[in-house]
């Protein structure tokens, strides 16, 4: 049986399906270079193997390899992003078609016509005025062109797939139940679950960018500097007092984390919540990435506090991948799903069918509706 799960993101797209039994994982940058095409710009991008699409007078590279290029060339400027803060970027006028090359490189062709692919989408932002709508409905509309049969799922939930937290009442441990925060580039999304039930969700359409733009400001050094040596060498147990990059890396990070937890709790009493069993809160995404994230997180989470009880905290096994391990556990649910029900109606007539349990590759997952 077939069936994919595809992470969409600001920063990264994450591809996951099974082989042989096994999670395989596709990862492709979300960004592109631009350049005329002109001289022998097409032939030396051959000769280096780079993902490339030509459209008009102009080369696209696609992909890690844009970000090799505009390295390589010091040109920042022809290093473009289909996506912003979580959604495709409405500044950005080939948002969409190079959203398409990326998504069907990362993605491919359906095993067979109606393969289920889940496809990660955020929540609604509660600090700016857009929805993701139109985000959702060209994605959508791509996907079922390229011949599947799409479920949009929330990008969050898909961590509380991937990583069961739990909740235990009554010495009665209940799977899928508990808080998931996926800390990505262009937003933090948010879920509560209870039995793989979504409660709440939510985004704040500020993170990884966010910090690369404040710390690039007050340090008056490029983003992508600050990118890159965010990503090499921050480590929150050993922070160098005199790297003006770090401290001021180390600032926004505590900055964005108190506003996360000050906007769940917000969201929460807003919600009328009421959970008195302590939950459990899974941690994901890449800008959860370095060292001791955790820790800060629980340090702020002490400070500011929530309406409800946490029993604790922890970072998912791979931050980069959950999201994309969630989503495929869901798509393989719901292709289950639709076999039983499929195998219920031929044997209506004979009996009434027993209900389906799903096993993916998470363990035991209730059907996720
Ligand atoms: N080792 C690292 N240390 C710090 N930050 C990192 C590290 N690796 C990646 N990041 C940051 O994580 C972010 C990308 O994370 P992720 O792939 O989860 O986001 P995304 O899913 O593409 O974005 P979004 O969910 O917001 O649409 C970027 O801001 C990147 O700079
Ligand atoms: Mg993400």
């Amino acid at each position: 049986m077939c069936a994919k799960g595809v992470d969409i993101g600001t920063c990264f797209l994450v591809g996951a399906e099974l082989k042989d039994g096994k999670e395989v994982f596709t990862m492709e940058r979300d960004a592109f270079f631009s350049m005329p095409n002109e001289d022998f710009a097409e032939d030396m991008l051959t000769k280096a193997g780079a993902f490339y699409i030509i459209k008009g007078d102009q080369i696209y590279v696609v992909g890690e390899d844009a970000l090799k290029f505009s390295m390589v060339t010091g040109n920042q400027k022809d290093y473009r992003r289909p996506m912003a803060k979580g959604v495709l970027n409405p500044g950005e006028e080939e948002a969409i078609s190079m959203m398409e090359v990326l998504l069907e490189a990362v993605v491919g062709k359906p095993n067979y016509p109606g393969e289920v692919i889940c496809a990660t989408m955020p929540a609604n932002p509660v600090d700016a005025d857009f929805d993701v709508t139109f985000h959702r409905m060209v994605l959508e509309r791509f996907l079922k062109k390229l011949g599947y049969d799409v479920r949009c799922i929330n990008e969050a939930m898909c961590i509380i797939y991937s990583e069961n937290p739990t909740v235990t009442i009554n010495n009665e441990v209940l799977p899928f139940t508990g808080i998931a925060i996926s800390f990505g580039a262009g937003m933090v999304n948010f879920a509560a679950a209870w039995r793989a039930k979504k409660l709440l969700e939510f985004s704040c359409g500020r993170s990884g960018d966010w910090i690369d733009r404040q710390v690039a400001k007050v340090r008056s050094v490029p983003v992508s500097k600050v990118q890159s040596h965010k990503e090499k060498y921050l480590n929150f147990d050993r922070i160098d007092p005199t790297d003006q990059i770090m401290v001021a890396l180390e600032i926004y990070y505590e900055d964005l984390i108190r506003y996360v937890i000050t906007n769940i709790g917000q969201q929460l009493k807003a919600a009328n919540a009421t959970i008195d069993e302590p939950v459990e809160i899974v941690v994901a995404g890449g800008t959860s990435k370095p060292p001791g994230f955790v820790e800060r997180f629980k340090g702020v989470l002490r400070e500011v506090g929530l309406p409800i009880p946490v029993k604790g905290v922890r970072h998912a096994k791979d931050p980069l991948k959950a999201v994309a391990a969630g989503a495929l556990i869901a798509a393989i649910s719901d292709e289950k799903k639709r076999k039983a029900q499929a195998a219920a109606g031929k044997e209506e007539a004979a009996a009434p069918a027993p209900k389906a349990k799903a096993r993916a590759a998470g363990g035991d997952v209730p059907l996720i509706s």
